[in-house]
This record gives C-alpha cells, sequence and structure tokens, in this order.
C-alpha cells in the first residue's frame, strides 16, 4: 500500500509545557493532530479548573494561525483537591480528565498523591459525574526495581481502587508492560490504556547498549522486549481499549545530558511517520486509524474528528531534524533507528 487516508489523530497523552517551550513545540502537534490530552505536570502544576482555563488560554494563543487545535485541559490530582472545583471543571466542558500521579513517580511529581485514601471524595465524585482518571501507574517505594513499578501498581493500587470504585473510568497511560496490556484485556468496564508512539519501537537495550543514550529514557522507562512486543499486539488489534498517548516530553538537551538526566521523548514531530511504519511492520496499517483516530474519542465520549490526514509512502527516506530548536534551547528529536519513509499530506 503506498498511501492511507485516515481521520486526523488526537494524542491522549502530551506535555506541551509553557512560555518558551510550549511556543517551541506546539506546531509539532497542531500541525497533524485535532485535539490532545494535556498533561498538567508544569511547575507550579495545574491543580484548579482556574489553572487549567489559564493555561488552556496560553495553548491556544500558541497555536499557528493555521492550524485548528483544541487542548483538551486535564487537572493534577491533590490530596487537597476539591470534588466541586472537579466538577465545575467538567460541567463547563473545560476539564477531560484528572490525572493521577503517584508523588515522586516522574517529572515534576513531587506535588503529586502520597496517600490514595486522601483523594478517595474526589475519585468519587469523578465515578458519579463520569470524569476518567488518568493514571501514571507506577509505584514509587524504594524497594520496587523500576522495571516492576508498572506491574506492582496494577496489583497493590489499580485492582484495589477498581473494585472500591468499580463505576471511576480509569485510563491507564503509557502502558509498558506485558502485564498492563493484560490487565486491560481482562476488565469488563471502565479500563482503557494508552501506549506511547516509542514504547512500540524500542525496548530497554536502546536506553543502555553501547553507552548510556539519554534521548531513550522516559518513565515509565522501556522494558524488555516481549513487552514491547506485548504492546505491538495490542496496538495494532483494533482492540477499542487501547489508543496512542505519544507523551511525546520535551526537555532541553542539557537537562537530558547530564549526571542526572530528566526522562523524556520528544516524539510530537515524527509520531505518525514512526506509527504508520510499526503498524505496516505488522501488516496492520487497516487498524492504524483505530489506534490513531477512533478509540480515544470513543474512550473519552467525543466525536471523531471529520477531517483527514493521508499518509503516503515515499520512495526516499523522510529528513527530520535531529533537534527542534525552542526558546530554551534545543531538543533533540526521537530516533527510532530506521528510515522513515511515510509521510503526512494534510487534506
Ligand atoms: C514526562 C515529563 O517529562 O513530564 N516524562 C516522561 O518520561 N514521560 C512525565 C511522565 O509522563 O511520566
Ligand atoms: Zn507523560
Amino acid at each position: 500500500m503506498q498511501s492511507i487516508t485516515i481521520r486526523r489523530p488526537d494524542d491522549w497523552h502530551l506535555h506541551l509545557r509553557d512560555g518558551a517551550m510550549l511556543e517551541g513545540v506546539i506546531a509539532d502537534t497542531s500541525r497533524h493532530f485535532a485535539r490532545a490530552i494535556i498533561m498538567p505536570n508544569l511547575v507550579p502544576p495545574v491543580v484548579t479548573t482556574a489553572d487549567a482555563k489559564a493555561y488552556r488560554e496560553r495553548i491556544v494563543k500558541a497555536v499557528p494561525d493555521d492550524d485548528r487545535f483544541e487542548p483538551l485541559m486535564t487537572l493534577y490530582l491533590t490530596e487537597h483537591t476539591q470534588p466541586d472545583d472537579v466538577e465545575a471543571g467538567k460541567k463547563s466542558g473545560l476539564i477531560h480528565a484528572v490525572k493521577l500521579y503517584p508523588a515522586g513517580a516522574t517529572t515534576n511529581s513531587h506535588g503529586g498523591v502520597r496517600d490514595i485514601e486522601k483523594a478517595m471524595p474526589v475519585l468519587e465524585r469523578m465515578a458519579k459525574i463520569g470524569l476518567p482518571l488518568c493514571v501514571h501507574g507506577e509505584v514509587t517505594h524504594p524497594e520496587v526495581d523500576i522495571f516492576d513499578r508498572e506491574a506492582v501498581f496494577i496489583e497493590t493500587v489499580l485492582e484495589p481502587l477498581r473494585r472500591r470504585l468499580p463505576e471511576l473510568k480509569i485510563t491507564m497511560e503509557h502502558v509498558t508492560t506485558k502485564e498492563g496490556v493484560d490487565y486491560i484485556r481482562s476488565a469488563q468496564s471502565n479500563l482503557a490504556g494508552s501506549i506511547t508512539t516509542h514504547h512500540l519501537i524500542i525496548n530497554r537495550n536502546a536506553i543502555l547498549v553501547g553507552g548510556i543514550k539519554p534521548h531513550y529514557y522516559c518513565l515509565p522507562v522501556a522494558k524488555r522486549e516481549h513487552h514491547r512486543l506485548a504492546l505491538r499486539a495490542a496496538a495494532t488489534s483494533g482492540d477499542p481499549r487501547f489508543f496512542l498517548g505519544t507523551d511525546s516530553a520535551p526537555h532541553v538537551d542539557p537537562a537530558k545530558e547530564c549526571s542526572c538526566g530528566c526522562a523524556g521523548i520528544y516524539t510530537s514531530i515524527n509520531t505518525l511517520s514512526c506509527l504508520a511504519h510499526v503498524f505496516e511492520d505488522e501488516g496492520a496499517l487497516d487498524k492504524l486509524e483505530a489506534f490513531t483516530s477512533l478509540n480515544g474519542p470513543a474512550w473519552y465520549n467525543l466525536p471523531p474528528n471529520e477531517d483527514r490526514v493521508s499518509l503516503v509512502r515515499r520512495d526516499q527516506p523522510l529528513s527530520f531534524p535531529e533537534k527542534i530548536e525552542t526558546g530554551d534551547g534545543p531538543v533533540t528529536v526521537f530516533n527510532p533507528m530506521f528510515s522513515l519513509y511515510w509521510d503526512v499530506a494534510i487534506k
């Protein structure tokens, strides 16, 4: 197949940051994607509906004039989040999800939840009003190996929470393990998972073999090959419970290339080319649209986009920049370690 036309995609997990970084990265998303679930882990985080409204305005202002892009805002769950504020945010149409970061799990998560008991009133309200909870599904206990943190989270946090509040819709974000995939598949209802582009392409060797490669380091960290294969099978299956959340997470190079580098991989610019390559490899180009453009909106109770994008397979490899320049400094672009041929042609 040389060309495929799909409904315009959405990104169900995206970090846009703020200020000069926001201005530097927004076009790479708005060029291809109609909507994105915007992560609230700014410094300070987006904790109230008022914060989210102000942040949304800054994003909308940064979108290039020719692009139509709708940021779907989220709130950063804390132990002090007010159920009434969350409900007002949903009712106004501004808030599409609330994000649970276990404290210390990832970039800018120190203000996250330590004791889930304290967040129960908000979670109960969300269950009542049908507002999804997005979870960063990793425990942070020092005794748990970093490669096991997702599996332990499922067992010790997610499953008990789902038993206690079965009406709560939960998105398990950036699933990285076979255990995660199997758990989502086994659920009867109210559980779905997003999968990143990079976790379909790299395993942990990318980070650690032949020298330490900070631009392949993200959280949850990439796992063994059999996990990557499970993610590819899930993403390309057409199962409505799996959809794209790129987790494109820009950090300037000096923040990654140092003795304690930040977690995050920047993929917005070449995500669709990478995904078409992966789906073609799996003989599943016919399932690409479900993953990028149909399953996510269905889960978030939104209509799929009406406009279309075409992906065209070129004869020569495409060239993407190695880095993009932002007002905050250079950001290295994800290198999938194979040539990309699928080009995005906007209708
Ligand atoms: C994200 C970031 O940089 O904000 N980093 C990452 O590695 N994915 C945070 C996150 O989603 O965990
Ligand atoms: Zn993220």
